[in-house]
Order: structure tokens, then sequence, then C-alpha cells
């Protein structure tokens, strides 16, 4: 990261926790690592963006259904989707300053290639032939004392359903390290409810939980993190028509979004599961940490339904109605991190610029997606006759749009304090309105103001805060 890109990111971090965007968990106890909470404007953006989602991928199609499965599942969840046997990653300790590093990633820096069926035999003896060469350092403080590769577990332990003293390895219950897994096991259920007729999806937002050796880039990777997923079901002779389909409605909803499709482009998975036969990311240009992975869309193949079957017992196969044929689909999933989409949001919102020479910070959203949608206030605190009808206008907004009261300090602190927030309208009832019931709203983005009557308020704000979609 380069100084410019790490101060836009510092602005952005220390942004989020001035104005209650993002708090670093447990703050009190020294706080607790990769691991944030959501203050009030965080979780209406977060809302926000998992509502754009959910719109776009549930309430405008008929072809794919909701979930919201446990975060907990039978333990035997996770050994036949492979996690428990593979869901590792090779790490590398510096003994001086204590950091840890992803042992494959320290290779691939000398142009090693590794990938998940590399065994830690040959990471050490090639991390051996760097540190014999001398070559290999600490990334953060240059020491060349580092420890062996060792593998370490990313899946996240509890002990529900044992409250006892020692905890014995059959009864771990681990916590979901991805959301898709309530998908496979509730299969059936959706299936025999719902009848869906194939090809068809189930999505679900959630929480999921991974021991990130490597989480120190804000709400980017974390160990507790929200997921917005969905399988699609498909005969196997159609993956390849439905993942085309389905790249191109998963780049749509960014565009839809207010991303330019300049910020965004393709990566193509080179090393791919052994089950996979596709596997693309879209990424995102941040101007605070570059190019990286904002959503995966991946072909599984019929591995999911096939382990669970194995493992449970249950026929999951699918009768179709119109062909008579018998099968496992094969699923094709999108699976995007929550918390991330809202750091890209973020990124790409975050504006400083010169207002007759004051600086302003702005949040420029896509509107519908800001946290606060109109700001009403008084022209002056102290004119009753004022903040009654300011009060009048703010109730009747309400109910429609997200609003904020503010009648403390002038009118310019009201806006730049509006404007750090992303409010992409503020209303002002001044002593014209009074006698013509108008009132001045003004955009965030150009800054002009305009008269309006209050009646055509409503209709204003619905029009110019809709979403492109
Ligand atoms: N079910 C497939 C799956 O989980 P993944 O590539 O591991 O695939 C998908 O994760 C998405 O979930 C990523 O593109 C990212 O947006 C999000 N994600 C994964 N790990 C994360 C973490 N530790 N913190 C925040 N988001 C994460």
């Amino acid at each position: 990261m380069n100084k410019d890109n790490d101060k836009f990111f510092q602005n952005i971090i220390s942004l989020c926790k001035r104005r209650g965007f993002v708090f670093p968990s447990s703050e009190i106890y020294g706080g607790f690592s990769a691991i944030y909470d959501y203050g009030h404007y965080g979780i209406l953006l977060k809302n926000n963006i998992r509502d754009s989602w959910w719109k776009h991928m549930i309430q405008l199609r008929s072809d794919v259904i909701g979930l919201d499965s446990a975060i907990f599942m039978h333990p035997k969840t996770w050994v036949a989707s492979g996690h428990v046997g593979g869901f590792n990653d090779p790490e590398v300790d510096c003994k001086k300053c204590k950091e840890r590093f992803r042992a494959d990633h320290l290779l691939e820096k000398f142009g090693i290639s590794v990938d998940d069926k590399s065994p830690l035999e040959f990471l050490n003896d090639e991390l051996n032939k760097l540190k014999e060469a001398k070559k290999l350092k600490c990334p953060n403080c240059g020491s060349t004392d580092l420890t062996e590769a060792r593998v370490f577990s990313l899946m996240v332990k509890s002990n529900i359903g044992s409250p006892v003293g020692d905890l014995k390895d059959e009864d771990v219950v681990y916590l979901r390290p991805e959301t898709c897994g309530g998908i496979y096991l509730d299969y059936k259920n959706t299936v025999n409810s719902i009848h869906p007729s194939i090809p068809f999806g189930i999505a679900q937002v959630g929480k999921a939980f991974r021991n990130e050796i490597v989480a120190r880039q804000f709400i980017f990777r974390t160990r507790e993190f929200e997921q917005m997923e969905m399988q699609y079901f498909v005969h196997p002779d159609t993956m390849k028509e439905n993942y085309e389909k389905w790249k191109k409605i998963r780049w749509d909803w960014y565009l839809d979004n207010g991303i330019p499709e300049e910020k965004i482009r393709w990566h193509k998975h080179e090393k791919l599961a052994h089950y996979a036969s596709e596997a693309y990311d879209i990424e995102y240009d941040f101007n605070s940490i570059g190019c990286s992975e904002v959503e995966g869309i991946h072909a599984r193949g019929d591995w999911d339904l096939s382990q669970h079957s194995k493992f449970s017992g249950e026929d999951l196969s699918y009768l179709d109605g119109k062909t008579n044929e018998r099968f496992v689909p094969h699923i094709l999933e999108t699976s995007v991190g929550l918390n991330r989409l809202m750091l890209m949001f973020l990124d790409f919102a975050y504006t400083e610029e010169k207002v007759e020479d004051e600086e302003r910070i702005v949040l420029k959203f896509p509107k519908h997606l800001a946290p606060i949608k109109v700001a009403v206030f008084p022209l002056l605190k102290n004119k009753p006759e004022l903040v009654s009808k300011a009060k009048e206008v703010y109730e009747q907004l309400r109910p429609s749009f997200m609003c904020e009261f503010d009648d403390n300090g002038n009118i310019g602190k009201r806006y730049r304090r509006q404007d750090e927030i992303g409010t992409p309208y503020c209303v002002t009832i001044d002593f014209d309105t009074l006698t013509d019931n108008t009132v001045t709203v003004r955009d965030r983005d150009t800054m002009k103001q305009e008269r309006i009557n209050i009646e055509d308020l409503k209709e204003y704000f619905n029009k110019n805060l809709e979403a492109n979609m």
C-alpha cells in the first residue's frame, strides 16, 4: 500500500469511528482483533446494501427462494464438506515482532506456486531454501527469525450442547465458516415445501466465522462477518449457460448500485478446487487497498449435494417432473461479503473537496444506499415557529424516509455534518415557509438549492432516491 492509499484508508477508518459507522469491538477492554461493531449509520448503510441485494436476488426474480438457516449445524456437515479436514492455511510466525503470515503468500512473492494440495513438507523445504539463501525476511520488521510453517485451521469451535469442562474433539460444534452449508442442508426441505422447478436458487444472508490468520484490513477481512450467498441448482448439461447468465446478473448489480464499470473487473481462478469447473471473482479497485476480491461466482458441480447425501444417507437427487429424469443437481454459487461491500461503498463514496476555501468531507453514496435520506433543519433554533414547522415536516417525512432533525449550530455546520454521513438532501424551514409553504432543498453533491412546496416533498424524494433497478 503506498502512502496516499494508506492515508485515504486511515481517513475512512477514522471517519467510520468518529461518525458512528464502525467501532472496534470491545474497545473499553483494549479491543478484540479483527472483530468490529456497527454503529447507527453503519447498520443503516449495511441494511440498505443487504436490501438491494435481496431485492435483486429474490424480490425481482421468480426462480430464487429465501432462507435463514442457523449458524450452528450438525458437526458432520463440515466433515462432509471437507472443511474439518481441509479448511486450513499454512502459517509462519515472526519470532521478533510476533506478526503472523500465510506461508503460501510468502512463497508466492518468490514466484513459488503453492496450492491447496501442496504438502507442508514442500512448503517448509522451499522456505528453508530461501532461509539458507538469506532471502526470507519478515515482511513487517525485516527479521530473518521466522518459525517453520504450521497448519492452522480456519474453523471456529464452540461447545454448544456440551457445556462441560473438557471439550472432547467429538463434541466440538463449529460456527459456520460460510453460509451456503445451511442451504445444502435445507435443500430437501425447500424442494418438498415450495416445489420449485429446476433451475432454481436458494439465497440467504447471515453471519460466518473464520479464524483468519491475516486480518488487518479493517472490515475487509474479519473473523466474524456476513455473507450473502445464493446457490443455484441446475441440470448438469446447463451449467455453462447458467454460469454466463449469473456472471452478467451479478456484474449488473454493481452497475445498478452506482459502481462505474471501470472500477470492477473479472479475475479468473487458475487453481480450482477439485470439484469446481469454473470460478471467477469480481474485483473492485479500492482507492485504499488496491484491486481486491469482493465476490466469487463458482461452479461447484454435484460435490455439495453428493457429499451431504453420502454422509447423511438422505437421497438429495431431484426428479424433473417434465422429463421424468432423476439427477443430482449441479450447483452454481454467488457469494459476497456484506461487510466487504460496505467497505467498497465507503471507499467509493469518500471524497474530500474544497468549497469556498473550506475543506468538506462528503460521502457520495448512491442516494438509495445512504443511511439517512433527508435531514430537516429549522433556520434558527431560537424561533419557536420555525422549530415547530420543521418538526411537522420531519414527522411528515419520517414514515417514508430515514430522516434526521438537526437544529444545532449554524446551517453551514449542519450541512457539513450531513455531508460526512452522506445524506443526499437537507431541507431548511425558513421565514418564507411560514407564508408560502415552501422549503429549501439542498442537494449533497451539487450543493444546489431549490424551493419546493411541502406538499410535493414526498414525491420529489421518492423520484430522486429511487434505485436504478
Ligand atoms: N461459499 C463460498 C465462499 O465462502 P469465499 O471466496 O471464501 O467463498 C466469499 O468467500 C466472499 O465472502 C468473499 O468474496 C468475501 O466477499 C467474503 N469473505 C470471505 N472471507 C471473509 C472475511 N474473513 N471477512 C470478510 N468477508 C469475507
